[in-house]
């Protein structure tokens, strides 16, 4: 093999050092931020999609059929989420999730693994992951916004709009009303 040139070489020597860095023209320290704000949200996500299905599993009660079915409708929407989060990171040349370990280590929203949940409060938890979610999502954000990474912004705004819908549903669907509805 010929020997490679001087300035090739630095450039393999790096490569190897990092050898998952994908060319982009963000520099080392917004792909670091943004990939360490992004991989928080796909823990949190992760772990929001196994509880939305977990409870849509263990539902019970006179509104299972409607509650199973809106749990699962707000899974499929985490879940679609997932993989858009982890490739926005990787197209950055950041590194992203591996494992359930490293979701568990990463996640902020709090597991459940109680025997039983009443419903109502399966609705009023959701609702507040959710909450917390949309906040998550501004701070990543505003993240990405400082490193004008707009690509990753407009996701996020789509999200944020999603999550809103989520914690919409869950709050109305949670709510006692009268017979007015109020
Ligand atoms: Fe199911």
């Amino acid at each position: 093999m010929p020997k490679l040139a001087d300035p090739d070489r630095e450039k393999a020597v790096a490569r190897r050092g990092s050898p998952l860095a994908t060319p982009t023209d963000l520099d080392g320290t917004a792909v670091r931020d943004i990939s360490a704000s992004m991989n928080a949200i796909l823990a949190d996500v992760f772990a929001l999609y196994l509880k939305t299905k977990s409870f849509h599993w263990h539902m019970s009660g006179p509104h299972f059929r409607d509650y199973h079915l809106l749990m699962d409708e707000q899974a499929d929407q985490l879940f679609a989420m997932t993989d858009a989060i982890a490739e926005r990171v990787r197209k950055l040349g950041g590194r992203t999730l591996t494992s359930i370990g490293h979701i568990a280590r990463t996640q902020r929203i709090q597991d459940n693994d109680a025997a039983y949940v009443e419903p109502s409060d399966m609705l009023a938890e959701l609702m507040e992951d959710n909450r917390a979610l949309t906040a998550s999502l501004r701070q990543a954000h505003d993240v990405c916004s400082e490193h004008e990474d707009v690509a990753t912004t407009s996701q996020i705004e789509i999200w944020i709009d999603e999550t809103e819908r989520r914690t919409w549903f869950l709050f109305e669907t949670g709510r006692r009303g009268d017979s007015s509805g109020h």
